[in-house]
């Protein structure tokens, strides 16, 4: 790479990176850029019913090699099964906890093998975390918190890099959330908090790795929805009345006024993952129908 601040008279189209740039991208569909035939993907935290299960589905779609992940042994081989039977595809579950980083270690030398020896894009989906006041807050749930929501999330990236610098290539995408952006946090302080870390965690890595052909960039959903939290509204009580309160008032600050499934955050995830996004680097793109645009 040139130096500018050098005598930049001298200095010809080939120092601006013209040679770098994708114009074989130009005369492709952006549906081919998107396709993942033979790009291998790990989703973490899919064993559950939101965004780790929706992006599971997405990439398999799309033709990807999928590596799945959770802790809860039970969801993921439940997900796993679903994504298999409605994609016709193979893909391969494994347990891992995250919060320890022997295990994370372990995981990502399975999920290499299990792809093939190569490891395209890595999703940072799983977390762990605790709720309430923050001046209540005990030890373990400080801990739970930082731990599940962060700690867990630079295991991975620390790990991603020893498979994808040698390969010289990799895409990951953070998922964050709209609240590290917000300052109404009601019981969620420290999560946004780590969120928020992970923001500038994404920042910085997408400059430490990009010259090694990695792309780093984040997710911020708003409030997903999906069919299991119907019953706090189907079935109102006292104690769920917080719950109803805090997606109501999320849903009020958004500009259309509705929650959003999973499968919509999903959508730009995988856009970030694909070959279409070649200039989106270190940026947490909020996916939360307008809430806290600003
Ligand atoms: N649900 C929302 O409205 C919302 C809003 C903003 C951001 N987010 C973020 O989106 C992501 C997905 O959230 P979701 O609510 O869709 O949940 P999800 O269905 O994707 O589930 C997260 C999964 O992470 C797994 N997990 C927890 N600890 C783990 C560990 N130590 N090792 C491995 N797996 C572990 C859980 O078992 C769970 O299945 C999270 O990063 C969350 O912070 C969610």
């Amino acid at each position: 790479m040139a130096d500018f601040r050098a005598d930049y008279s001298k200095f010809t189209v080939e120092d601006l990176g013209w040679d770098r740039v994708p114009f074989t991208d130009v005369d492709k569909k952006v549906t081919d850029l998107m396709d993942f035939t033979g790009k291998t993907v790990i989703v973490t935290g899919a064993g559950g019913v939101g965004l780790g299960r929706a992006l599971a589905h997405r990439f398999a779609a799309l033709g990807a090699k999928v590596v799945m992940n959770d802790i809860n042994e039970e969801g993921l081989m439940k997900n796993a099964k679903e994504v298999e039977e409605k994609w016709n595809t193979k893909v391969y579950p494994i347990v891992a906890d995250l919060e320890n980083f022997d295990s994370v270690k372990e995981f990502f030398a399975k999920a290499n093998e299990a792809l093939g020896g190569h490891i395209d894009v890595v999703i940072n989906n799983a977390t762990h975390t605790s709720y309430g006041p923050f001046f209540m807050f005990t030890e373990e749930q400080i801990d739970t918190t930082v731990r599940g929501a962060l700690l867990s999330v630079i295991y991975c990236l620390r790990c991603a890099c020893d498979y994808m610098i040698p390969q010289g290539y990799g895409k990951i995408v953070n998922i964050s959330s709209e609240s590290s952006y917000s300052k109404n946090n009601e019981n969620i302080v420290l999560y946004a908090a780590t969120k928020s870390a992970m923001n500038g965690l994404t920042r910085g890595l997408a400059n430490e790795l990009a010259p090694f052909g990695i792309m780093v960039n984040g997710v911020a959903p708003g409030l997903m929805f999906h069919d299991q939290l119907r019953y706090v509204f189907d079935y109102p009580t006292e104690e769920n009345l917080g719950v109803r309160q805090t997606m109501c008032q999320g849903v009020a600050d958004t500009i259309c006024k509705r929650p959003s499934l999973a499968d919509e955050v999903a959508n730009t995830v995988v856009y970030l993952a694909s070959d279409a996004n070649t200039y989106i680097y270190g940026q947490t793109i909020l996916n939360g129908g307008g809430i806290n645009v600003f």
